[in-house]
């Protein structure tokens, strides 16, 4: 057995003994977005410090634990606090969490994030279901010798995110009468966010919205079978006339304040799953 693959069934071995029950759902938080947690009938916490070959979270709005419990009547697996390649972290390390939770036994992933807007008719606070994204501006996670046990050298991306799952979520969000944009996100490393000239570059590009997490995480679902379904809250918007600056406090309260329809969704889909 490779190395890599190793740690992972020591991480996935070490929850194993400490929660029985196998989640179906796995989810990963953006920044400003972790209050989803209290949706959960959490049934156990497990520190990322306390399982082997974990790495642990430095950013603030991210406080590092798996999250193990009850959701819309499906167990649920919640990573509070995910690692961004720009915090110095390998691609390895990025994705690890992702390759656990898929070893735990999980069949879908939800993905939140923060992410800047491109497309002209988009305002901060809306949220945009990724239908698709751009990847070679960022480091793909599936550099280094493939691990044939979990997918394929070359993994096809043709739909990286499931067309069935972004149906769901439309009808969700049209029921509830919100409104909701679909789009490409486009991954960069960060952590400085974009120049007005590589906005409107990556807009060019064929990018709504520009994030520094999500694509690595995605791929290494993806090369492992696992379906995905990811959706962005707009924090700010990065084409724009007037003079404005971005910092992270403003994106911050952006989530927060887009929160709770991006959790009516993420309920609603997962009771639908
Ligand atoms: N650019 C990159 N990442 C981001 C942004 C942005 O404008 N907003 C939130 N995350």
């Amino acid at each position: 057995m490779s190395a890599g693959l190793q740690k992972i069934e020591s991480a996935v071995a070490f929850i194993k003994n400490l929660y029985k029950e196998t989640p179906v759902v796995g989810i990963v938080l953006g920044s400003g977005l972790g209050s989803f947690i209290e949706e959960i009938k959490i049934e156990k916490e497990i520190a990322y410090a306390d399982i082997p070959h974990f790495p642990v979270s430095t950013v603030k709005g991210h406080s590092g634990k798996l999250i193990f419990g009850e959701l819309s009547g499906k167990k649920v697996v919640a990573m509070a606090g995910r690692f961004h390649y720009y915090e110095g972290y390998s691609t390895e390390e990025v994705v690890f969490p992702i390759r656990v939770m898929k070893y735990l036994g999980i069949s879908t992933l939800l993905i939140s994030n923060a992410a800047g807007g491109m497309n002209k008719t988009f305002k901060v606070g809306d949220l945009m279901i990724i239908n698709d994204h751009i990847s070679t501006l960022t480091i793909n996670s599936l550099i280094g010798k493939n691990e044939d046990a979990f997918g394929t050298r070359f993994p096809d991306m043709s739909e990286p995110y499931r067309k069935d799952l972004i149906e769901k979520a439309q009808l969700i969000a049209v029921t509830a009468n919100y409104e909701v944009k679909q789009g490409v996100y486009v991954g960069v490393t960060g952590p400085t966010f974009e120049t007005r000239a590589e906005y409107k570059m990556l807009h060019i590009l064929g990018g709504d919205a520009v994030g520094m997490s999500t694509v690595q995480e995605v791929i290494a679902a993806v090369h492992m079978g696992l379906p995905v379904f990811a959706m962005s809250v707009i924090t700010d918007i990065g084409i724009r006339e007037e003079e404005n600056t971005i910092t992270h406090e403003e994106v911050l309260q952006a989530a927060k304040d887009a929160e709770p329809k991006l959790t009516h969704i993420f309920k609603e889909l997962i009771g639908a799953i």
